[in-house]
């Protein structure tokens, strides 16, 4: 017999707020929460949680799922950065950036004219940088961890054992693989044994992935950099024209770095430093829009568009100039950068009515992947881990050794390639990030963690290449300024300007016609693209003891998990 009990709408309202923990775009947990571009990935991370591991180890576990799960950005052939703050105020970041294999040169990419090989610094072996995946999360773990390092590697191990239904993205990307321009190792890489390409709904499993993992979880970081993995990688490049060998491997190490430290009004900004440019440009930013009356600007109007627009092109420009790798600059002016003074200066030459001209003749852009990947971490105790990590492009440089199962980045693409060269369209070739051995490329990517009180209450990162440092930015000042809930900070519409090329991006059918003239009208070249960020955060609603987390809509896998 069925019965049928009608609930007054009320109760209705609680039953799914509360039951439902993942209402309207948000998703709300007491105890804790990870958020991240794969939802398997997510859940992999909350059991670790709920199994009494802390922020640190739910990160590392989620990463190594990723690694599995997400394999376009999650990775263990890539690098990345932590952000790290606990509740008590400890805070620090770990650099896991790739570096430049020892035999690398500054011309590596050229021909005998001294020009840039078009494509050449993100194509084959060559453009590989020496992983930093496995040192950072395992350092990571060694200082701030609590569980066993193998309980953290386990899940990926399975994950990739068992298989997972292939989603729909991952059998699109697929099918897209199957084209002539694709390298085998890709090209094989969601098959079955028998040669049939995974279909979406099928089960794909990595076994040759599931026993690097399996040396991982059992040797820690010397499972990756020293013995059959380190070999093997070595022999791979050798064989096909690569560089990094087993002494690149052995001599890798992640970093532990003071944090970029900035404020916004009552808020504290802790985000990475260089290696990544993404720390100091976004502290650069909101120190200048501290300056601005934002009261008076509203979000989206014509003069908060031209405003962002304006503070972003000079913090690019600053960007290029001054920013590389810190073992290799000493001198780099970082307090100059981040600090209110300077703010003052480069809001004083923002003309609020017209478009500045960004000097073609001094700094230029260098294109960057966008297929990073971000996750977002808060535990039971309030402490918590801001991680981004990379392949550089999408599938990174599409190589790999088949008997290892993972996927080797293209990162050296994120070096100036042609010393001493600038143009308007493409390049950079400023000093501090010039290819040298042992050096690591400067990136965007911009894991980030705001507090409030001393304690972490925004969690936030993205993918996109140099337009991380931007919607990045934006979504901070949407939460802190704007004060809008977490997934609308993330869903708002964002633009992205970055110097050179001089052009204002803004997102497709999400700025008005109308603003889109007055801006040109004040002098912007206005570009629009479907996307900009895939943010992934988490804000600490400390008043009600409850973490609200969001993943951006654009991310097609991605997953708030909490409990
Ligand atoms: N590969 C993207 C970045 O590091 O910014």
């Amino acid at each position: 017999m069925i019965k049928i009990i009608s609930y007054s709408p009320i109760v209705l309202f609680i039953a799914i707020f509360f039951i439902l923990p993942n209402c309207f775009g948000q998703t709300y947990a007491k105890n804790g929460m990870v958020v991240s571009d794969n939802e398997l990935a997510s859940e992999v991370g909350v059991a670790i949680l709920k199994k009494g591991g802390n922020a640190i180890d739910a990160a590392v576990a989620t990463a190594f799922a990723l690694a599995v799960t997400h394999p376009q950005a999650g990775n263990i052939g890539g690098g990345g950065f932590i952000v790290y703050m606990n509740a008590s105020g400890t805070t620090t970041t770990i650099d896991f950036r790739e570096k430049a294999p020892l035999r690398a040169t500054s011309d590596m990419f050229l021909d005998e004219n001294g020009e840039l090989v078009e494509g050449s610094n993100h194509r084959g072996l060559k453009s590989v940088g020496v992983p930093g995946t496995v040192a950072g999360l395992f350092m990571a773990h060694q200082k701030y961890g609590s569980l066993p390092w193998k309980e953290l590697v386990q899940p990926s191990v399975d994950l990739a054992n068992n298989g997972m239904i292939l989603t729909y993205t991952l059998a699109s990307h697929a099918r897209r693989m199957q084209d002539k321009e694709t390298p085998d190792f890709l090209k094989n890489y969601f098959k079955n044994p028998d040669g049939r390409l995974v279909e979406f709904g099928e089960t794909w499993r990595q076994p040759a992935l599931a026993k690097t993992l399996e040396l991982i979880r059992d040797k820690g970081k010397d499972g990756f950099y020293k013995g059959k993995v380190a070999r093997e990688i070595e022999k791979y490049m050798k064989a096909n024209g690569g560089i990094i060998t087993q002494k690149d491997l052995k001599k890798y190490t992640a970093i532990e770095r003071a944090p970029i430290k900035g404020t916004y009004k009552e808020f504290e900004i802790y985000s990475m430093p260089p290696p990544s440019s993404g720390g100091v440009a976004l502290i650069e930013m909101m120190n200048v829009m501290e300056l601005a009356n934002l009261d008076s600007i509203q979000f989206n109007s014509t003069a908060y568009v031209h405003l962002v627009a304006e503070t972003m092109r000079r913090a690019f420009a600053d960007r290029a100039e001054h920013l590389g790798d810190p073992d290799f600059n000493p001198e780099m002016p970082l307090e100059k950068l981040t600090s209110k003074e300077f703010a003052q200066r480069r809001f004083r030459n923002i003309d609020l009515e017209r478009a500045s001209v960004s000097d073609s003749t001094k700094f230029g852009q260098l294109y960057d992947g966008t297929n990073t990947t971000h996750l977002s971490v808060i535990d039971k105790n309030g402490d918590a881990v801001s991680l981004t990590y990379t392949l550089e492009y999408s599938y990174g440089s599409k190589l790999g050794s088949p008997k290892l199962g993972f996927i080797f980045n293209n990162e050296m693409g994120d070096f100036n390639p042609q010393p001493g060269y600038t143009n308007s369209e493409r390049l950079i070739g400023t000093d501090p990030n010039i290819i040298q051995p042992g050096k690591r490329m400067l990136s965007s990517m911009t894991p980030t963690i705001v507090a409030k009180e001393g304690k972490p209450y925004l969690v936030i990162g993205s993918p996109g290449g140099r337009t991380i440092i931007n919607t990045v930015f934006q979504t901070v000042l949407n939460v802190l300024e704007y004060e809008m809930p977490i997934h609308k900070a993330i869903e708002a519409m964002k633009i992205h300007h970055q110097w050179l090329p001089d052009r204002l991006i803004f997102e497709n059918h999400l700025m008005s016609p109308d603003t889109q003239k007055a801006l040109e009208g004040m002098g912007h070249t206005l570009y629009g693209t479907n996307n900009l960020g895939r943010l992934m955060g988490i804000l600490n609603a400390t008043e009600q003891g409850v973490y609200i987390g969001a993943s951006d809509s654009s991310s097609p896998d991605g997953a708030a998990s909490g409990y």
